[in-house]
């Protein structure tokens, strides 16, 4: 696998592993989303499971198969993701919010699926902010855990890639902060990536580009660094 690494050093380690995008249904037909293909969750989910971790993956729209070894929850909203990752994070060493989750759901999802030309047509869909997934495990989360974001980030008029991303991790109060510069519109969809994994002591760790496998092995590593097994 990745890096060669046959390694077993998450053996006895629990991983909780959000990944893919959530849906947030306008009708029972329709939905916003997002270009999250989970393929990043997915390689980390891998690449754990191969160092010995015992994963659970909430798996937001994801059609591929389950990796070896990993057990998948499928969900489809930000709510049910948020769920499904509550009831599991009690139980983990790490938790990782790989997923993209919808900052804003529609305010109304209709019963029945809407039609043309049935009175007035709509020119507007009202959205409520949904709950900050990452935040809440963080303020739950049991001595010892160690917990992940990620963030997709663009360099702009009022900071840079990295600068933004320290914010946000000190914002969200998590451990680590996977960090992808998408200032090009690279990443969604492609299968190289490159990342920087941030952490809130300051310190930083550069995973260089390579396919998503290299990667997921160059987040572990950073990871392992930092997590003891609590059991
Ligand atoms: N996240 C979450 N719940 C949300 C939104 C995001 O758990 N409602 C998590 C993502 O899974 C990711 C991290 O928070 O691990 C950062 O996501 P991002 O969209 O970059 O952060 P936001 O706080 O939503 O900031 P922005 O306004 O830049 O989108
Ligand atoms: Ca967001």
């Amino acid at each position: 696998l990745a890096g060669g690494s046959l390694r077993q050093d998450l053996a006895g380690r629990r991983v909780l592993i959000s990944a893919g995008g959530t849906r947030e249904p306008l009708d029972p037909v329709r939905f916003l989303g997002n270009r999250s293909s989970g393929r990043q969750g997915w390689a980390l989910a891998r690449v754990a499971a191969a160092r010995g971790a015992e994963v659970t993956l909430v798996a937001a729209n994801v059609d591929d198969a389950a990796p070896f070894g990993c057990r998948v929850v499928p969900v489809g909203s930000a709510e049910e993701l948020r769920t499904a990752m509550a009831g599991h994070a009690p139980d983990a060493d790490v938790v990782v919010m790989a997923a993209a989750v919808a900052d804003f759901r529609p305010t109304e999802v209709a019963g029945a699926k809407m039609k043309k030309g049935s009175g007035s047509e709509p020119t507007a869909v009202p959205l409520t902010r949904n709950p900050d997934v990452l935040a809440e495990l963080v303020a739950a989360r049991p001595v010892g855990q160690l917990v992940v974001g990620f963030a997709a980030e663009t360099g702009d008029a009022d900071d840079d890639v990295l600068g933004h991303a320290r914010a946000k991790l000190a914002r969200k109060g998590c451990d680590l902060l996977v960090v992808n510069d998408v200032s090009g519109g690279q990443v969604f969809g492609r299968p190289d990536n490159a990342v920087t994994v941030l952490a809130a002591d300051g310190g930083f760790t550069e995973v260089p580009a390579g396919s998503k496998d290299v990667v997921a092995a160059g987040i572990w590593d950073a990871v392992a660094a930092r997590s003891a097994t609590r059991r």
